[in-house]
């Protein structure tokens, strides 16, 4: 792949060529090397030849291309989204002399039959073998795709979430063995939003309680597709418990895992300590455009978000919150750009072209809030006049950033490219944080850590350069920083 174009996210992994989707069949193996596979088409710039691409990283940033991992039995099937395992007991019979075997599980599609599937990889997840008694789940039809397995220690069974998309339904699966599956319940809701229900996961978290204690719950992740309230697709979450064979939401809300519209289909490591937040890597684009934007100009399409690390916490009145959390961005950090520290008032410019990677992150704290007051305005500039800005008022906790005075790549339009997203975010206590990452193509936005968040997307016609922060009315004894950092490519 070449990783050069101006459009290419330097600290995120994009496929070397043609088009890539979700994630797939992620975990981390017992020497320390995380893998990622992806839906992969190594034959377009859209969607179709569906195989696993696959990758493979030690910090999460530097990812190392490996041939294509699974591929279709035939001209006239693809292999869809999933997940893996790594069967450390030979459950599966698979593995007699080996605690690193691999179990993918996956959708096979075919034109009118969507069936789940396992191939087994006796080298620790680089090339896979079809397991010849397949499908291992049929329920002859065309809407039931994306099984997500986990190991559930107390009930010694593999529990399998998969979704009867055009139905809005979960189903449970559960198995001791990964071949031989029994259906344990359905999870649907009376309000469910969208047409189409995608990629479910099924996780345990770490839960950090009212009280400041910790215990661990649960949650289902879904995402929809189309009909997302901003359009097209996004990730919705219900927390709640599970025993082994039912999900029970902790409410009736349907809780989003990020307020702009880049965020689909995203997927939790397999194989991470159980008491350990969980990492997850997210398809940053959306379906109503993902196939029609400009990087085909470079001959790839698509990024993934960076790695975030997972918890939840209980906020009382609005019950349990995800919090995704940035991951530690040392590995990439390059020099110090700005770092500058002040009350009431900050303004300060960077001017940033001289980081080749383009790649940024500025982290802002407030301190000393007593009155929540004033506001807080990020633009990131380039030389044709084009930005990209966000801002924040923090009596009101209104929280936007935009994306429509980007002067756009090749004329670029989509009537699904929504330009401007909104969220509340009220200051909680006396401090207040804000971290954002920029890679070219990509914004991620992390508010007080992780508990609101946002990735978006983006097409400059020339590349940003420069950023202004500036804080005003904060009141005289709050404190506000600001630090710039440059940071390295990871493909170069
Ligand atoms: C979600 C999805 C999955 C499917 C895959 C096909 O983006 O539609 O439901 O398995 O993509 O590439």
């Amino acid at each position: 792949g070449n990783y050069s174009g101006q459009l290419r996210p330097q600290i995120h992994f994009s496929p070397p060529k043609e088009f890539m989707n979700d994630p797939n069949g992620m975990f981390l193996d017992a020497e320390g090397t995380y893998h990622l596979y992806y839906q992969y088409n190594p034959t377009n710039l859209v969607g179709g030849n569906q195989t696993w691409g696959h990758a493979t990283s030690k910090d999460l940033f530097h990812w190392i291309n490996q041939p294509i991992a699974i591929h279709p039995p035939n001209n006239n099937s693809q292999v869809y989204s999933g997940s893996a395992v790594i069967d450390v007991n030979n459950t599966s019979g698979f593995f007699p002399n080996q605690t690193n075997g691999v179990v993918a599980i996956y959708t096979l599609n075919s034109p009118n039959l969507e069936v789940q599937e396992i191939a087994y990889s006796l080298d620790g997840g680089y090339t896979f073998e079809r397991y010849e008694g397949n499908p291992v789940l049929d329920v002859h039809s065309s809407q039931f795709r994306d099984p997500k397995v986990l190991w559930h220690a107390e009930t010694g069974k593999w529990v399998m979430v998969v979704a009867y998309a055009t139905d809005l339904v979960i189903g449970i699966y559960t198995s001791p063995n990964l071949k031989d599956w029994t259906h344990a319940s359905n999870f649907s809701r009376a309000n469910a939003l969208g047409s189409q229900y995608e990629c479910p996961n099924l996780v345990a978290l770490p839960l950090i309680n009212v009280d400041g204690s910790s215990s661990t719950a649960y949650i289902l992740q879904i995402s929809i597709n189309p009909g997302a309230p901003l359009g097209g697709s996004i990730t919705t979450y219900f927390p709640g418990s599970f025993n082994g064979t039912h999900f029970t939401p902790s409410d009736s809300e349907i809780r989003f895992t990020d307020f702009a519209k880049d965020n689909y289909a995203g997927q939790f490591f397999y194989g991470l300590p159980a008491d350990e937040k969980q990492l997850s890597i997210i398809w940053a684009n959306n379906w109503q455009y993902a196939e029609s934007v400009p990087t085909d100009e470079e001959g790839w399409r698509s990024a993934m978000s960076l790695a975030k690390a997972n918890s939840l916490r209980d906020t009382g009145d609005a019950g349990y919150q995800l919090v995704q959390e940035l991951v530690d961005l040392r590995p990439v950090y390059n020099s110090t750009l700005a770092n500058v520290s002040t009350s009431d008032n900050l303004s300060t410019s960077v001017d940033y072209s001289s980081v080749t990677s383009g790649a940024v992150y500025l982290d802002v704290n407030i301190t000393n809030i007593v009155t929540p007051a004033g506001s807080l305005n990020l633009t990131f500039t380039s030389t044709s006049g084009g930005s990209l800005s966000a801002g924040y008022l923090l009596s009101s906790g209104e929280f936007w950033i935009n994306r429509g005075n980007i002067h756009e790549f090749a004329n670029f339009s989509n009537d699904g490219f929504t330009e401007t997203f909104n969220t509340t975010y009220c200051v909680e206590g006396s401090v207040w944080r804000l971290q954002a990452v920029v890679d070219r193509t990509l914004l991620e936005v992390f508010i007080d850590r992780g508990k609101s968040t946002a990735t978006m997307v983006f097409y400059p016609a020339d590349k940003l350069d420069g950023l202004t922060v500036s804080a005003e009315g904060l009141g005289q004894d709050v404190g506000v920083s600001a630090t710039v950092w440059g940071l390295k490519s990871a493909w170069a």
